[in-house]
């Protein structure tokens, strides 16, 4: 059985959970939904970067220890994700000590091999990347991602010597051209390896809310050389020698653009060092802007994802970041355009179709499915569905993958225009009723499996419609795509709206 090892970034516990997060986590759930589908054996892993000055200030702030707030906001994370139904693995935090044991064999491995080395920094930084910046990367003085003023550090810190991996990583990445994704992101990574790589500080002795340095104590690992490594401790790195060798190297690290460059420059770098293997593939996606902004807690533009979710489901919100923000460009977010799209998806196209065929099938089947079928357009209409979704979905493009399966919905509804079956009926032809209704019914059922990683919980109530037992998720693929396989004469179900329309 296949393995497949997805990630998404492990995020700071010093904000609340916003949909810029929710976005990379309902992207790694929807594709990992998908691989079990196949049968794979998958492990989806998310969590807490808990760790550095940051964390450390906002806990100062509000008079708590960070050990108070760090506890405090990882529950929040982990009940947003369960509010999103996302089937995450294993949730890990970084001050566990298991992750202790994972970096602090890991760092020793590199110190030992000759990469880390002690000098001192003199530099600019901002606090909220929790990164140095050259003079020349500021934005009228200011950080470029955050626009708020870097301080002035200067410290006696361990250096991980990237200067030595340039070749290596370009070497690397002429082998493996896949493994950034989209391309754009390659092109600019590969540009950031050619100017020339600095060694980076990866100790501070300036705080202590950190894992120590097992050769040094005075010092605390800077908090990304202690995050990047959360993804091999969730694996067994450090405790179980034989699970890390299955699971490693991961499949995707599915990340947003601001952190591109710790994944696959310092990181494939580090793992070198320790003698590990580089990620498969680094996917970086673009921001979700609010009105036209990153949102941040400064600008006060972050929209927390129960407040979608209490509008327009769970399917809901996820169907929206999936099709309607295309995975990799920054895309604009706006409540008109999820109440448009959810109208016209979801409650149209999706929900009539459930409600036409199933009321026909009520009506002029007695309640069940019919025997016969037509074999008509919409078996060839199923097939091109699920192949355009394999393909889209191998690339990461969430829209095309699941707007192939819309077509299928459209190819039906379109279907339904041109037979007619209300006229069949009349003119009193039962079997030519039959055979349209039963093609419609199969498509329904292929669309509710198709459909399923996305909307999970609309997909498992239209299986129960269609007379079907267990869950969708249940079934494997191909074979569970072919078409034919919804038995005759299981009792139907109308059931009410599954996607009710939104008043605009
Ligand atoms: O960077 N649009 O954590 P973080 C899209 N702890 N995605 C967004 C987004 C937006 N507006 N805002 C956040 C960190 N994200 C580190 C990571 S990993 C070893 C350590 C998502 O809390 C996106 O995935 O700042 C982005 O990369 C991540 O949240 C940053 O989360
Ligand atoms: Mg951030």
């Amino acid at each position: 059985m296949p393995r497949f090892y997805v990630t998404t970034p492990i995020y700071y516990v010093n904000d609340v959970p916003h949909i810029g997060h929710a976005y990379t986590t309902v992207a790694g759930d929807v594709l990992t939904r998908w691989r079990r589908l196949w049968g794979d054996e998958v492990f989806f892993l998310t969590g807490t970067d808990e760790h550095g000055l940051k964390v450390q200030r906002a806990a100062e702030a509000r008079g708590i220890t960070p050990k108070a707030l760090v506890d405090e906001t990882a529950a929040h994370f982990r009940d947003t994700w369960d509010g999103l139904d996302i089937a995450y693995d294993d949730f890990i935090r970084t001050t566990e000590p298991r992750h202790y044991a994972a970096v602090q064999k890991f760092l020793q491995t590199i110190y030992e091999a000759g990469d880390i080395e002690l000098g001192t920094y003199e530099g600019l930084y901002c606090v909220s990347c929790e990164a140095y910046y050259s003079e020349d990367e500021l934005v009228d003085g200011n950080c470029p991602i955050h626009m708020r003023p870097v301080e002035h550090v200067v410290e006696q810190n361990y250096f991980f010597k990237l200067s030595r991996y340039t070749d290596r990583l370009l070497a690397y990445y002429a082998e493996h051209p896949d493994a950034v994704q989209p391309e754009s992101r390659m092109n600019e990574v590969l540009g950031f390896i050619r100017g020339g790589l600095q060694d980076f500080s990866m100790s501070r002795t300036s705080i202590n809310w950190g894992v120590p340095l097992p050769w040094d104590p005075k010092h605390v690992a800077y908090v990304w050389a202690d995050a990047l490594f959360n993804y091999c401790t969730a694996v067994g790195y450090a405790t179980d020698e034989a699970r890390f060798a299955k699971w490693w190297p991961v499949d995707y690290h599915l990340v947003g653009k601001d952190i591109l460059r710790f994944h696959a420059v310092y990181w494939p770098a580090m793992l070198m060092a320790a003698g590990l293997e580089p990620p498969r593939c680094v996917f970086a996606h673009g921001w979700l802007l609010v009105g036209g902004e990153k949102m941040s807690k400064t600008r006060l533009n972050q929209i927390a994802p129960a407040d979608l979710v209490a509008d327009f489901g769970v399917d809901g919100f996820r169907y929206h970041f999936m099709v309607d923000q295309r995975f990799g460009p920054d895309g604009d977010f706006s409540y008109e355009a999820m109440v448009q799209r959810y109208n016209a998806d979801l409650a149209n196209n999706f929900g009539n179709l459930a409600n036409r065929v199933l009321n026909m099938a009520m009506n002029y089947c007695g309640g069940v499915v019919p025997d016969e079928r037509a074999d008509g357009p919409l078996r060839e209409a199923a097939a091109s569905a699920f192949a355009g979704q394999i393909d889209a979905l191998a690339r990461l493009d969430f829209a095309s993958g699941f707007g192939s399966v819309w077509d299928l919905i459209r190819a039906a509804n379109a279907y339904i225009e041109d037979t007619k079956p209300w006229e069949l009926n009349k003119q009193g032809d039962a079997d030519a009723v039959a055979r349209v209704v039963g093609d419609c019914l199969e498509s329904l059922r292929i669309v509710a499996l198709l459909a399923s990683p996305l909307i999970p919980n609309a997909a498992h109530e239209l299986w129960r419609r269609l007379g079907l037992t267990g869950r969708p998720e249940d079934e494997r693929l191909p074979e569970a795509a072919a078409w034919g396989r919804l038995p005759a004469g299981a009792s139907l179900d109308k059931g009410s709206p599954l996607f009710p329309r939104k008043e605009t």
